[in-house]
C-alpha cells in the first residue's frame, strides 16, 4: 500500500543521503524554493553537519536516520555505492527513493523497490565541480527524470520549482544518454586540449590558448543556440572550401598520426551539418568526401 502524499514538493520530507557535490547543492537549492530539508546524511558527520546548518530546521543524522525522516530521499552518493546504500537500508511502502546518477540505472534501486518504495532517477544535467556555481546553473538546465506515476509527478513538480527543464527517460538508455552527453560537457574540454596541443607544437604558448579560443567556443555556442547546429556551422566545410581544408589536412599529417586521425573523423562528421544546412549542392559534399577519405 502506497503512503498517501501531499502532492505539493514543499510539503514532503526530503533527505539527503551523500552531502558531497551534487547533495549540498541539490539540498541549498531545494530549501531555497521552500522545500523541507528535514535530514541530511554522509559517512563523515562533520560534512553532513556542515550542510544541516545551511538548512532551515534540517539534522545531521545517520543514514538510517534520516532515510526514516523522509518522504522521498535523494541517494547523492557515488554511482558505485548507489546499489549497495539502497540495500543497506530500511524503507517503508510508498517511500520515494532517487539517485541522480546520469548512467547508473534505477534498477540499482531494486533493494528499495523490494520494500515498497517507489523508485526513480532525478539526473541534473549539469557539472557540479562547484557548488556556488553549480546553484546559479541549475535554473534552465535539463534534469532527466526516470520514474513513473505519483513519483514522476513530484519530480516534475520539483524540477518546476528549481526552473528546471525536464526531459524524460526510459529505463535501459541511460548510459548512451549520459555517455553521449559528455560531447557537450567533458569532451569540450577535450576538444579544447587538442587545439591548444596543436598550438603548443607551432610554438603559441599555451596560457594564451585558453584565453584565445574560449571566446571563439562561446561565439559558436552562441550561434548554435540561436540558429541550431547546421545553421551555425561555419569555417571551409560549411563553405565547400577545399583548398583549405587540403592544407589543413597537410598540417596535421605533418604532426603526426593521432592528430591528423582526429581531425578528418571530426570533419567528416562535419559534413552531416554542412549538408543539413544546404549550403552545398552534392558534388561540393562529393569533393570534400573525397578529401577527407584521401591518404
Ligand atoms: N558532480 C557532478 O557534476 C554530477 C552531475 C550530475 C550527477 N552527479 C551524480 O551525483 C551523484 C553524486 O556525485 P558527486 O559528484 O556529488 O559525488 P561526491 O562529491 O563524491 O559526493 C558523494 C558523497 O557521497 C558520500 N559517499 C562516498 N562514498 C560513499 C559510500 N560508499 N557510501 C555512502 N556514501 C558515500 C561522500 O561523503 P562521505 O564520505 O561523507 O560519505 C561524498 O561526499 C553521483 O551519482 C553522480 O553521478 C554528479
Amino acid at each position: 500500500m502506497s503512503e498517501p502524499v501531499d502532492p505539493r514538493p514543499q510539503s514532503l520530507r526530503i533527505a539527503i543521503i551523500g552531502a558531497g557535490r551534487l547533495g549540498q547543492t541539490l539540498a541549498r537549492a531545494l530549501a531555497a524554493q521552500g522545500c523541507r530539508i528535514v535530514a541530511v546524511a554522509s559517512r563523515a558527520m562533520p560534512a553532513a553537519q556542515a550542510l544541516a546548518a545551511r538548512l532551515p530546521a534540517c539534522a545531521a543524522l545517520p543514514s538510517g536516520e534520516a532515510a526514516a525522516a523522509a518522504d522521498l530521499v535523494f541517494l547523492t552518493v557515488p554511482d558505485d555505492a548507489i546499489a549497495a546504500t539502497a540495500a543497506g537500508l530500511r524503507w517503508r511502502a510508498g517511500q520515494r527513493v532517487v539517485h541522480c546518477s546520469g548512467a547508473t540505472e534505477v534498477a540499482a534501486l531494486a533493494a528499495a523497490q523490494e520494500q515498497g518504495a517507489l523508485v526513480g532517477g532525478f539526473h541534473p544535467l549539469q557539472i557540479f565541480s562547484d557548488p556556488e556555481r553549480a546553484l546559479a546553473l541549475l535554473p534552465g538546465s535539463t534534469v532527466a527524470i526516470e520514474a513513473e506515476g505519483e513519483l514522476a509527478i513530484e519530480l516534475h513538480a520539483l524540477a518546476a520549482l528549481l526552473g528546471m527543464q525536464p526531459l524524460a527517460l526510459r529505463p535501459g538508455t541511460r548510459a548512451a544518454y549520459h555517455g553521449a552527453a559528455s560531447f557537450a560537457a567533458s569532451f569540450l574540454l577535450s576538444m579544447l586540449d587538442e587545439a591548444a596541443q596543436v598550438w603548443a607544437a607551432i610554438g603559441l604558448p599555451r596560457e594564451q590558448a585558453l584565453r584565445s579560443l574560449l571566446p571563439l567556443a562561446r561565439g559558436t555556442l552562441d550561434a548554435a543556440e540561436a540558429k541550431g547546429l547546421a545553421q551555425a556551422l561555419a569555417g571551409p566545410i560549411s563553405r565547400g572550401d577545399v583548398g583549405v581544408v587540403a592544407r589543413h589536412l597537410q598540417a596535421f599529417d605533418a604532426l603526426g598520426e593521432s592528430h591528423a586521425q582526429f581531425y578528418r573523423e571530426l570533419s567528416r562528421r562535419q559534413l552531416t551539418l554542412a549538408a543539413e544546412s544546404g549550403r552545398l549542392d552534392a558534388a561540393a559534399l562529393a569533393r570534400l568526401a573525397a578529401l577527407l577519405e584521401s591518404a
